[in-house]
This record gives C-alpha cells, sequence and structure tokens, in this order.
C-alpha cells in the first residue's frame, strides 16, 4: 500500500458524546414535531384541553431534552479530549488562524482534516448550543408561567393566585383554572412570559434552519473527505486520507 493511499482510523467521539447526539436529535425532533402542533392548534382546530396535553407532552420531552444538554455542558469540562469546549468552540487564541488556513485549503482542494472539528464546524455549534441553551431556559420559563410545572411552577403560581404564605395551596394548581387566579397578579405574570414565548418561538425558526445547514455541512464534507461522518456518531471512529490535526 502507498503512502497516499493509507487510511489513518482513529477513536474521535467518547461514549457520552455519542449518546447526548442521539438522544439530543429525538427530542429536538420531536419538541419540533409537538412544538409546531402547537403553534397551529388553532389552524388544526385542536380543542383548549388538546392544546393543554400537547403542551404538557412537549414539557416532558423538554425535560429529557433539558437534562440531556445539561449533561454534556458539564461533560464539556471533564470529558475527552475532543469533547471539551475548549475543543469545540471557536474561543481558542489560534482560531483566526486556523479558520484563514482552513479556507485556503477550501480554495486551493488542499483543506486540513482534524481529528475533532473543522473552524467552520465550531462556529456552527457555537450557533446550536446558544439555541438549544436559548430554548431549554426559555422553555423551563415557559413549562412554568403556563403549566405550573417544576422548577419554577410553584413561583408562578404563587404570583398568578396572589396568595400568601400557604404554599401547599398551590402545589396542585391545575393549568388555566380561572377561579383561584387573582386578576392582577396573574396579568403581571403573563406580561413577564411575553419576551421569553417571543424568543421560544423565534429560535424554534433560526433552529430549523440550523439544522438544515448543520445536516448539510455533514453530508458535503462526507462527499469531501469520506471521514465517516455519521458513522463516526455511532462507533466513535473517523477515518483519515492524512494524519489529522486536533
Ligand atoms: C429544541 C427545543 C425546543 C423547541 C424547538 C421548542 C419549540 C416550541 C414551539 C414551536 C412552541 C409553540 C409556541 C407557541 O405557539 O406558543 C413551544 C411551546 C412551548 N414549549 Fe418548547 N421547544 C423546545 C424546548 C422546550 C423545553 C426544553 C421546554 C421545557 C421543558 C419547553 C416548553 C414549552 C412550553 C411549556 C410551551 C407552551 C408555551 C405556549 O404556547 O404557551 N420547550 N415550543
Amino acid at each position: 500500500m502507498t503512502t497516499e493511499n493509507r487510511l489513518y482510523e482513529e477513536k474521535v467521539w467518547d461514549r457520552s458524546i455519542r449518546i447526548f447526539h442521539w438522544v439530543n436529535v429525538l427530542c429536538v425532533l420531536a419538541l419540533m414535531i409537538i412544538g409546531s402542533t402547537i403553534l397551529y392548534a388553532n389552524l388544526l382546530g385542536i380543542s383548549s384541553e388538546g392544546k393543554i396535553t400537547l403542551k404538557i407532552m412537549h414539557a416532558y420531552v423538554g425535560y429529557v431534552f433539558a437534562f440531556n444538554l445539561l449533561w454534556r455542558l458539564v461533560w464539556g469540562f471533564v470529558g475527552s479530549s475532543t469533547a471539551r469546549w475548549g475543543a469545540v468552540m471557536p474561543f481558542r487564541r489560534a482560531y483566526p488562524g486556523e479558520l484563514k488556513e482552513w479556507l485556503r485549503g477550501i480554495r486551493t482542494g488542499q483543506a486540513p482534516e482534524y481529528r475533532g472539528h473543522n473552524p467552520a464546524a465550531k462556529l456552527m455549534l457555537l450557533a446550536l448550543y446558544v439555541l438549544l441553551v436559548g430554548q431549554m431556559t426559555t422553555g423551563l420559563v415557559l413549562a412554568g408561567t403556563d403549566l405550573y410545572f417544576p422548577p419554577f411552577g410553584h413561583e408562578f403560581a404563587e404570583w398568578a393566585t396572589g396568595a400568601g404564605e400557604d404554599h401547599s395551596q398551590l402545589v396542585g394548581l391545575v393549568p388555566g383554572a380561572k377561579e383561584m387566579l387573582d386578576p392582577e397578579g396573574y396579568a403581571a405574570m403573563r406580561q413577564f412570559r411575553e419576551p421569553f414565548i417571543y424568543i421560544h418561538k423565534l429560535f424554534f425558526w433560526v433552529m430549523l434552519v440550523a439544522v438544515f445547514l448543520h445536516v448539510l455541512a455533514v453530508v458535503v464534507e462526507e462527499i469531501r473527505h469520506g471521514n465517516g461522518l455519521v458513522s463516526a456518531m455511532i462507533s466513535g471512529k473517523k477515518v483519515f486520507r492524512q494524519p489529522p490535526r486536533n
């Protein structure tokens, strides 16, 4: 075998990263499907009760999504070298130089190969993580304002009912139980909710575009380098035609 034909196989993604990735894909897909059904509930002729059921289902999947994402955020500090935030995010001092070199390589058809992510992928990942963390944060607030679910539901229920010290009364507050509400407190709580629902919907649309670009980039890279990017997220191993950069 000549040196030119030699292939290098390297273990690049640890087990935690691979599990995170596929759980995240499934959750985001489910959240987008249930979320768009809530968004178009009126158009689809779904009743108010049906809408509440959808919101509850959406929040349950949301908790799985949030735990998985929180675990990934921690893993970025303690995981393997390619899982660390230093290797994933475009914040290293050398980053602008790496990006220029990569862009030059793309133009001349000799872009370097990387064990982890290439410089353009790092920008995409920054955008994706901002969107994921944004959806998690706003979603958890909405689960509180709309369903009185944890982690903030108790506080929002208290605000909406204007109840004083007796917290036990608020625990079972049914979504939409108007007779228990204090009109002023409820109105203030709903006003507080406005920017969260706005960002949650906006990020939904931006995320649709970002997910499309992410998948497109994986397909293009796969055709260009044949690294086995998709199977690498299952086996953890990538294949290279030249010794990869870190
Ligand atoms: C990738 C993640 C997510 C996406 C793409 C997403 C998408 C959406 C969309 C499109 C809506 C409909 C908005 C509307 O018409 O009002 C929605 C509503 C909602 N989401 Fe999410 N969501 C995500 C994560 C979460 C998480 C983590 C939670 C909390 C556990 C959550 C809780 C809620 C709640 C409670 C609503 C109902 C708000 C309302 O309509 O009044 N979401 N989501």
